[in-house]
């Protein structure tokens, strides 16, 4: 249970020794009203020292930071939510994959059974019986597949007029924390005169964080500077364009083009969907999804989108 009493008492005591040290307190404090709402302060204090380098006084500001607190939270489960739904749609895609795959052999398994049985035509009862069971247990897999693909099925996007900047910068902000504590420096090119697009806004941020979080993956291991540019134009009047382009390790040249297929995966705990997801997704919108090497080092993936006619 939150004890006031004990809580004030080791914040006084860490403030005694950051002072006693010379050094200056700084930390972000959860305190409760009376009525138990919690609010946040920002607590500094700071030594001021003469020209001897003696301490003379002290001085302690405090502000109250309960708003941008809130906005923090809300700003992480709004990315949370995001890094979900991205999550859950790569299982899916994954798992409706496999199940895509699982059903072709179990087909053909159920023929041989069934041709197995024809060419027995009544004799060896045993065996008749084998083939049988062969295809009753052929038939249940079959079946949990079908029911399983039905689960997973689509929704079908809902598309609505928008902003495609106003994606990009969303999605940015949502995973800005997550980019900063990875030395990543992000520059944002966005031609402020697009038009609007027709797009599922969900969806789309699905793509741009897919893309996103495979440069910083992509840069992980990179000594140099990590840079990403995140940049949109008007590629002709009728097609907006989005470029990610990073500082990473780039695609070797076999890999190109399998990248964009389901289960290519480079990392040990990748799924291999991120991409061909995201190529579906873009092709969905009625445009395409492309990567190419950097001249120097990295890799820029691209994708188009046309733009409503009436908008232009
Ligand atoms: N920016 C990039 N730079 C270099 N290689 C990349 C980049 N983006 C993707 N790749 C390569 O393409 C492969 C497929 O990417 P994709 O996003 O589909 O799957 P993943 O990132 O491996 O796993 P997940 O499904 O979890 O996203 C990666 O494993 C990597 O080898
Ligand atoms: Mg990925």
């Amino acid at each position: 249970m939150y004890n006031k009493f004990n809580c004030n008492l080791k914040i006084a005591e860490k403030i005694k020794e950051a002072l006693l040290q010379g050094e200056s307190f700084h930390e972000e404090l959860l305190n409760h009203k009376k009525n138990g709402d919690g609010f946040w302060n920002l607590l500094r204090i700071a030594p001021i020292l003469d020209n001897k380098g003696v301490v003379t006084h002290y001085v302690g500001i405090k502000t109250d930071i309960t708003l941008l607190k809130l906005r923090d939270s809300k700003i992480a489960e709004q990315r949370e939510e995001l890094l979900h739904v991205t999550r859950v749609g790569k299982l899916a895609e994954f798992v409706s994959s496999l199940a895509h795959e699982i059903s072709q052999p179990l087909t053909a398994i159920l023929s041989y059974a069934q041709a197995g049985q024809r060419i027995l035509n009544d004799r060896e009862p045993q065996l008749q019986e084998i083939m049988q069971s062969i295809i009753n247990d052929d038939q249940r897999a079959t079946e949990v597949i079908r029911r399983l693909r039905a689960l997973l099925k689509k929704n079908k996007p809902a598309f609505e007029p928008l902003d495609i900047n106003k994606v990009i910068r969303d999605t940015g902000s949502l995973i800005m924390t997550h980019i900063t504590s990875k030395n990543i420096v992000v520059h944002f090119e966005l031609d402020t005169n697009l038009p609007i697009i027709q797009g599922d806004r969900i969806q789309l941020q699905q793509v741009i964080l897919n893309l996103i979080s495979n440069s910083l993956e992509a840069m992980e291991e990179s000594p140099d500077s990590r840079d990403l540019l995140i940049k949109s134009f008007l590629k002709d009047t009728q097609t907006i364009m989005v470029q990610i382009k990073d500082s990473g390790c780039g695609i070797p040249v076999e890999n190109m083009k399998k990248i964009f297929t389901h289960f290519f995966t480079s990392k040990p705990d990748g799924l291999g969907m991120g991409l061909s997801i995201s190529r579906s997704i873009v092709e969905a919108h009625g445009g395409h999804l492309e990567a190419e090497n950097n001249p120097d080092r990295g890799a820029t993936f691209y994708f188009t989108i046309p733009v409503i006619k009436d908008s232009i």
